[in-house]
């Protein structure tokens, strides 16, 4: 399973590409605008500095609703870098941009999914990641991780390329439940990825290392 960092701030890009395991950056215009990122120019060279940190999949969502525009936005960001991928939402323009962007060579993610029908339209449309919204489902007690276990079942089944990327991901067991619901990917926030490394019987294990290697080396 791919690990993603879902956010618009560097700093926390940085620190997650740092670890190692950082294999792509998901943004939204919720994330950009809590970075404070307006205006169209500032936007664009937003994103140009985030694929200057990192050598991977840059996920750039179009604000469009329509589908002129959104082709239009599309490219204009898939031209900003190679590693750009454009996020467009489910609709059923962005379905029809999602397979023009496709026939052009144009590498999508479908965001704000959820439900097993919008993933098979997706899908069929071409799209290269899905972005089911686990957290957002669970907020309504909808079981957001069944949904991608559901949507993994079927792609499989069907032979569907589309690469599932479990978003809307608030945990660290999130991520967990990600990997064994057969996720290809999970785009989470910074607190999620560091909250896997916790474990106090690790610390406690540590500290005893330590006392031990200290009591017999004076
Ligand atoms: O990946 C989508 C994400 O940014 C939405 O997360 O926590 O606002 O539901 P959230």
């Amino acid at each position: 399973m791919l690990f993603f960092i879902d956010t618009a701030n560097l700093d926390q890009i940085k620190e997650a590409k740092d670890l190692g395991i950082l294999d792509g950056v998901t943004t939204n215009p919720s994330l950009m605008a809590k970075e404070g990122i307006t205006g169209k120019n500032n936007i664009l060279k937003h994103y140009k500095n985030i694929c200057k940190l990192v050598d991977n999949d840059v996920s750039a969502e179009v604000i469009a609703l329509d589908f002129k525009n959104m082709i239009r936005e599309g490219q204009e960001l898939a031209d900003l870098d190679e590693n750009i991928v454009v996020k467009v939402p489910m609709t059923i323009d962005g379905i029809k941009a999602i397979n023009w962007f496709t026939e052009h060579s144009i590498r999508t993610n479908c965001t704000l999914v959820f439900s097993a029908g919008q993933a098979i339209l997706a899908a069929k449309a071409g799209a290269t990641y899905l972005s089911p919204f686990v957290g957002r489902l669970d907020d309504t007690s909808w079981d957001g991780m069944a949904l991608i276990a559901e949507i993994s079942d079927i792609y499989e089944k069907q032979l569907y390329d589309t690469m599932i990327l479990a978003a809307s991901i608030r945990t660290s067991l999130h991520i967990v439940q990600a990997a064994k619901a057969n996720a290809d990917v999970v785009t989470c926030p910074l607190s999620a990825i560091l909250g896997l490394f916790n474990h106090p019987l690790t610390d406690i294990g540590l500290a005893k290392f330590l006392a031990d290697h200290n009591k017999s080396n004076g």
